[in-house]
């Protein structure tokens, strides 16, 4: 463990720590914008400057730094101030600013940058870009126009997805991301960029000019396309499941989702979904009540001999487990979904380890001492 001393606040970290970190767990909030928790530091925005008493004479990082015994740090004041804002005019140098109809305004974090640091001028002037907008693809619009080359899409391709779509092309002020050959985006649309990108350069297209962030209401669940298990934070608007949001904050997959979980999700709102019970009357499904609805499946069930239960693989397991109660209820004993053909795996993995499912989130497969992959 590494002891410090941060805006005079005394602090034990262990000795991997950036200063960022540091201060982060000690409550002490410093801006960021290229860093991102799951990502290696990387140092290129140069918000997060920060004084050290043993490196005076200059600012440094606070994300790329790590803590050293008895180091003192400042991580506010006027100067600090002062140099945090000159950093924000570098970047809206060549930034368009279109707000008023960014999707990603009301959670932009340049935004709020630009906003609590009061920069209402620039004293720089520069030319600013005329990239086209990659639309090539149905998933995710790319305005490379908003970009601040902060990186975080480029690494967690990297990093998270090892799929490596995107890189920084071009030196100084030409400096931009690009796909291969800058021919648009091509790859798993897993949206991971999407939700890791600080301001409106990459953006989900089904959601284009849906809702401002704040007439969102969030709703945890979990995601239903297989058996992981991710949670899903749906964005419902108007009783509508208008986009994902990224959820680091809980449930086994940090965040992450595949494209299926990021943007398969508007089945949900298809007019063609049973949203009533129904039953048959004369040939003819008519609607009716849960109340008999329910008991004519009560009826059924009694009456047919070998009846049986098919279900999807999208429920959850608390699903499927009602749905087992409530098969042994009515006495059907033949009982199924489409992930049954898992089922000699699941078995096989439970008489061993005692338990059907994995034991462990995926983050903990990156500190796991064994992993048995089957
Ligand atoms: S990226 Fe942020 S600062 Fe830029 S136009 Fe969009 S909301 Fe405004
Ligand atoms: S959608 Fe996924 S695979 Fe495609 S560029 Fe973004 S992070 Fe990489
Ligand atoms: S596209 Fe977004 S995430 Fe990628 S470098 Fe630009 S601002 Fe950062
Ligand atoms: S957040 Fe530290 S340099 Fe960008």
């Amino acid at each position: 463990m590494v002891n410090l001393t941060i805006d005079g606040k005394q602090v034990t970290v262990p000795k991997t720590y950036t200063i960022y970190e540091a201060a982060r767990d000690a409550g002490i909030e410093i801006p960021v914008l290229c860093y991102a928790k799951k990502l290696l530091p990387f140092g290129a925005c140069r918000v997060c400057l920060v004084e050290v008493e043993q490196m005076k004479g200059r600012l440094i990082p606070s994300c790329t730094t790590p803590v050293t015994e008895g180091m003192v740090v400042t991580t506010t004041s006027e100067e600090i101030r002062k140099v945090r804002r000159t950093v924000l005019e570098f970047l809206l140098v060549n930034h368009v600013v279109e707000c008023p109809v960014c999707d990603k305004g009301g959670e932009c974090e340049l935004q709020e940058l630009t906003y609590d640091y009061e920069v209402v001028t620039n004293r720089f002037k520069g030319e600013k870009f005329h990239y086209e907008t990659d639309e090539k693809n149905p998933f995710i619009e790319r305005n490379m126009n908003r970009c601040v080359l902060c990186g975080r899409c480029v690494r967690v391709c990297d990093e998270i997805v090892a799929h490596g779509s995107y890189s920084f092309v071009e030196r100084g002020f030409e400096t931009k991301i690009a796909t291969a050959f800058d021919r648009g985006l091509s790859c798993e649309f897993c949206g991971q960029c999407v939700s890791l990108c600080p301001v409106g350069a990459l953006l989900p297209r089904p959601f284009k000019f849906k809702a401002r962030p704040w007439q969102l209401k969030e709703v945890d669940t979990v995601c239903g396309y297989c058996g992981n298990g991710c949670t899903h934070t749906l964005g419902i608007k108007d009783n509508q499941v208008q986009t994902i949001r990224f959820n680091d904050k809980n449930g086994v997959n940090d965040g992450n989702l595949c494209i299926r979980g990021r943007f398969g999700y508007s089945y949900v709102n298809s007019d063609q979904r049973l949203t009533r019970p129904l039953v048959r009357k004369g040939g003819e499904l008519v609607e009716t009540s849960w109340d008999e609805a329910l008991e004519a499946v009560a009826n059924g069930l009694k009456d047919e001999k070998g009846a049986g239960i098919l279900t999807g693989a999208r429920l959850t397991n608390e699903e499927l487990l009602l749905l087992k109660r409530l098969a042994q209820a009515a006495g059907v004993k033949n009982l199924d979904h489409s992930g049954g053909s898992h089922r000699v795996l699941t078995e096989g993995v439970a008489s061993v380890l005692g338990n059907a499912a994995s034991t462990g989130t995926f983050p903990q497969v990156e500190t796991a001492d064994v992993i048995l992959s089957i």
